[in-house]
């Protein structure tokens, strides 16, 4: 049935009224409104840091809308749009987990400058995607122009490596790891692992971010040739243990793809010692893969930047934006010292896209050095941020956050009922609450307790911080990721946990 000129008209004139300049002029400013009202409210600690509901009636919630516009058609291109779009984006800011809320201390996810939000918003409303250079050109410049800072930033000489920005750590660890397999293993990408005899190894650090093991998994290397090098005390990679691995796997005539690195690794922060692990790899002649995602940002403190002396030996390394550069996910980056390798990840034609006419292109076109074909402008807010207030600024939030994991773990050391399970190198602390009633308990349950308490808190929405597991055994985990968590908030956490606590305790 074809469609008449009649229901053609109407479909047009939805069309127009979807992309009505003017609705998009009033529907702004009542965003603008909106999103300020919830950033002061949220600073003030006025609602819930996590509005709990179960996720049945929040889907159940979300469908409901999605039919509203169709029940009452007239609504959607009329006069009161304006209105339900506030409506709309009112649910969603009541709906959400408030990270501007300085309660929460949980995940390794920022509350994030909110002006980086509205460059982001920038690319979004425009569409401003890569893939390669002429889709998105000032997307690539901004990338680029991020990717020579933060290249600088680790020590590199300008100009001699290169970089690009993913959808996030996980698909930067492939990346890069996907590189170092090709390099290692010449012919890899073309002819697959099966016929290869020896079995090619990857070396990592014994916590590695789970994103380390599925690369190993997803390169077809498997996660039994993924071995793990052990810890020291601190939970840093032991150079000594590591010497071990590499001389091991060379008198079984094992190619190593790479040694993985962290800095710092996920569960207490712990940064490797890079200089030692450096000098190893530069022995043994093998790839150093750095994970940087959460602690990269330390470089750009004076203070902290010893953290990560010897990462301008790593090959490749990740640095997450959206963790300690406080910008709204996704924003990651994959850096290579040597500018040549951002081409050894990937080989395939793809004329249509990547044009003979003009090589020189390719450089510039983001599609040739990621898993991403089109890729979302991921990096506006890093770049806006950064062009607003400077590189000082995320200095001062690693500072300041760096400095509140100390007073936090000094809290807990000085408090009777609490258990630092660690001396915190950055703003990750790992803990565990131990009221005197528990104090005899078997260690099983004095783990299940603090899994139990962390969801009466979370649910109470009077804080927001993770589960973990030290040696088997439940724990509590905070990375204070707010730049304006003080400590007094800790010193509220602490007395929640005990208030939550007892009336866990008392059932
Ligand atoms: C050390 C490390 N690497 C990689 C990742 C994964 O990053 P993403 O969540 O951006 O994929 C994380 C996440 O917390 C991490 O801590």
């Amino acid at each position: 049935m074809s469609t008449t000129s009649e229901e053609l008209a109407q479909a047009r004139q939805r069309i127009s009224a979807a992309y009505d300049p003017q609705l998009f002029n009033q529907s702004a400013h009542r965003l603008a409104d909106l999103l300020a009202l919830n950033l002061d409210r949220a600073q003030r600690s006025e609602g819930p840091v996590l509005p709990w509901m179960d996720p049945p009636d929040a889907i159940t919630e979300a469908r409901a809308s999605l039919h509203r516009a169709e029940t009452s058609p007239d609504d959607s291109s009329g006069t009161d749009c304006p209105e339900r779009f506030a409506h709309l984006v009112t649910t969603m800011l009541e709906r959400g987990l408030n990270l501007q809320d300085p309660r929460y201390i949980g995940h390794q996810v920022p509350a994030p400058v909110p002006l980086a939000g509205l460059f982001d918003a920038v690319g979004s409303a425009t569409n401003q995607c890569m893939a390669i250079y002429e889709m998105g050109p000032w997307a690539t410049a901004v990338e680029q122009a991020m990717v020579r800072e933060l290249g600088e930033a680790i020590g590199w000489a300008p100009d001699s490596f290169a970089g690009s920005a993913t959808h996030g750590g996980s698909l930067a660890n492939l990346t890069g790891l996907l590189t170092a397999r090709n390099v290692a293993l010449g012919e890899a990408w073309e002819q697959g692992l099966a016929d290869s005899a020896a079995r090619p190894v990857l070396l990592v650090h014994a916590d590695a971010h789970y994103s380390v093991a599925r690369a190993a998994g997803i390169l077809g290397l498997g996660s039994r040739n993924t071995v793990r090098v052990g810890l020291d005390r601190q939970g840093r990679m032991d150079p000594r243990r590591l010497d071990e691995a590499l001389t091991r796997a060379h008198s079984l005539n094992q190619p190593v793809v790479a040694v993985v690195a962290c800095a710092c690794a996920t569960p207490t922060g712990a940064f490797d010692p890079l200089e030692e692990i450096a000098e190893a790899c530069r022995r043994h002649g093998v790839w150093l893969h750095v994970d940087a995602a959460h602690g990269g940002a330390a470089l750009l403190s004076g203070r902290h930047r010893h953290l990560l002396a010897g990462l301008e030996q790593a090959d490749s390394v990740v640095w997450d934006a959206h963790k300690m550069l406080f910008v709204p996910a996704l924003c990651t980056f994959i850096l290579y010292r040597e500018k040549s390798h951002s081409f050894d990840a990937f080989r395939q034609d793809a004329p249509y896209l990547f044009d003979p006419a003009a090589p020189g292109m390719a450089e510039y076109d983001s599609g040739v050095r990621t898993v991403e074909c089109t890729k979302r402008a991921t990096v506006f807010g890093l770049w806006g941020v950064w062009s607003l207030f400077g590189r000082q600024l995320f200095a001062d939030m690693v500072d300041v956050t760096f400095a509140l994991g100390r007073t936090f773990y000094e809290k807990l050391s000085e408090a009777e009922d609490f258990l630092p399970l660690h001396v915190p190198q950055c703003n990750i602390v790992v803990f565990r609450h131990i009221p005197a009633t528990l104090r005899a308990a078997p260690a099983e349950r004095i783990g299940a307790f603090q899994l139990e308490l962390r969801r009466r808190l979370i649910e109470s929405g009077e804080f927001y911080i993770v589960p973990s597991t030290v040696d088997g055994i439940g724990a509590l985990r905070t990375t204070i990721i707010n730049p304006l968590t003080t400590p007094a908030h800790l010193e509220q956490l602490l007395d929640a946990l005990r208030r939550q606590g007892q009336e866990l305790l008392r059932g």
